[in-house]
């Protein structure tokens, strides 16, 4: 049976980074996300009722700095997948792992066992790498290459599915990995995880061409994202002969108008931006990730501080479905929001924006 989240009957809605202190947003006011547990679990179980589809975590080792240290709290995201599936009963919640930081035996029967919790609701994002910094914690180089830190994450990949689909024991004798008499029992709980990756660069949209279910781009916006969703769907039709989808990024805030929503991003993402945060976040992206090209980082200052470089999707609940359906007419099969306090911000989104999402035919009723 194909799983829900990858059936493309309509455009799926997802949170991301609510496992870390702040959120996205790069801001001092009191009111930010605590990313504590509590908080999270909560978080869950509303989206779990209200419909929104999908968790997608972010895996970071080390704080950005600033008078907030953005991202200093994080909560594993294995281990938080397994303690909000065991708690929910229809999101799907996705783990983000990086390829060169996790073993891919420790990950297959980690991954294994969170499927098996969730009776088939878990899913991965890999990561190949760019912050130099963590690697610097882990006493590792990051390779300077593209092409090394794909192919890492290609042979780490081909590792983990062959644990997946493998009966009995086998050995592998590749560049990265040397391993003899691997077998690990049980299996994911329904069939390999669903795989989504962020690359950027030409190597990660090739990585994310062969491999990944749904693709993660960060867009100016509906218009320059329909244009990466086309190219990307060619070089995965044209050179691996399979389909994928995309899913983009944004932060959102909904108020009764739009005066309001606009004041309130005012409020957190300018009078009280975390700045030497955002700075420091935006000269790592620049200098070792292809997420945002050069023209994007100039344009962002403000998108970093109200949403890590992410989408606005700001003002009434009509503006709001209007600017998620734009996205959805642009090709793309769903995407992520972020708000400044997940929980207590969610419910009012549900009840206004998701039914008018549904009348416009962007997404079914759940
Ligand atoms: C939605 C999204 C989620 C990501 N999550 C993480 C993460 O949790 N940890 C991390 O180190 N990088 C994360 N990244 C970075 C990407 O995985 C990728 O490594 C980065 O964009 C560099 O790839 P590139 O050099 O091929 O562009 C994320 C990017 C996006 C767009």
């Amino acid at each position: 049976m194909t799983k829900s989240i990858v059936d493309g009957k309509d455009f799926k809605l997802g949170l991301f980074s609510p496992n870390c202190s702040s959120g996205l947003a790069v801001t001092k006011v009191p009111e930010r996300w605590t990313g504590n547990w509590d908080d999270n679990l909560r978080m869950a179980q509303i989206a779990d009722e209200v419909g929104i589809d999908f968790l997608l975590p972010i895996a970071r080792w080390i704080g950005y700095g600033g008078e907030t240290n953005f991202h200093e709290g994080v909560l594993d995201p294995i281990t938080w997948a397994a303690g909000l599936l065991a708690n929910t009963k229809r999101i799907f919640v996705f783990s983000t792992i990086h390829t060169a930081f996790n073993h891919p035996i420790v990950v297959a029967k980690q991954m294994a066992t969170v499927d098996q919790i969730s009776k088939g609701r878990a899913g991965i994002n890999v990561v190949a790498g760019w912050n130099q910094p963590e690697y610097e914690t882990f006493g590792m180089d990051l390779p300077q290459s593209h092409d090394d830190r794909y192919a890492l994450a290609q042979e780490w990949l081909d590792v983990l599915l062959k644990i997946w689909t493998t009966t009995g024991k086998f050995d592998w004798d590749g560049r990265f990995f040397k391993l003899q008499h691997v077998e690990s029992m049980p299996k994911p709980f329904d069939g390999p995880l669903p795989i989504l990756n962020a690359g950027s660069s030409v190597q990660g949209r090739e990585y994310a061409a062969r491999n990944a279910n749904f693709g993660l781009t960060i867009v100016g916006g509906p218009e320059d994202g329909a244009e990466i969703v086309q190219s990307f769907t060619k070089i995965a039709q044209d050179t691996f002969k399979r389909q994928m989808g995309f899913f983009t990024l944004g932060h959102c805030v909904v108020r009764p108008t739009r005066k309001e929503a606009e004041e309130y991003l005012d409020y957190y993402a300018n009078e009280n931006a975390d700045w030497d945060a955002v700075d420091n976040l935006m000269r790592l992206q620049g200098m070792h990730a292809q997420s945002f090209t050069p023209e994007m980082l100039d344009m962002f200052r403000g998108r970093f501080a109200a949403g890590h470089g992410t989408c606005p999707i700001i003002g009434s609940p009509d503006d709001v479905a209007d600017e998620i359906e734009r996205f959805a007419k642009a090709g793309f099969g769903g995407m992520t929001l972020a708000f400044l306090n997940y929980a207590d911000e969610l419910p009012y989104f549900a009840q206004e924006v998701l039914p008018r999402l549904e009348a416009k035919g962007v997404r079914l009723p759940r």
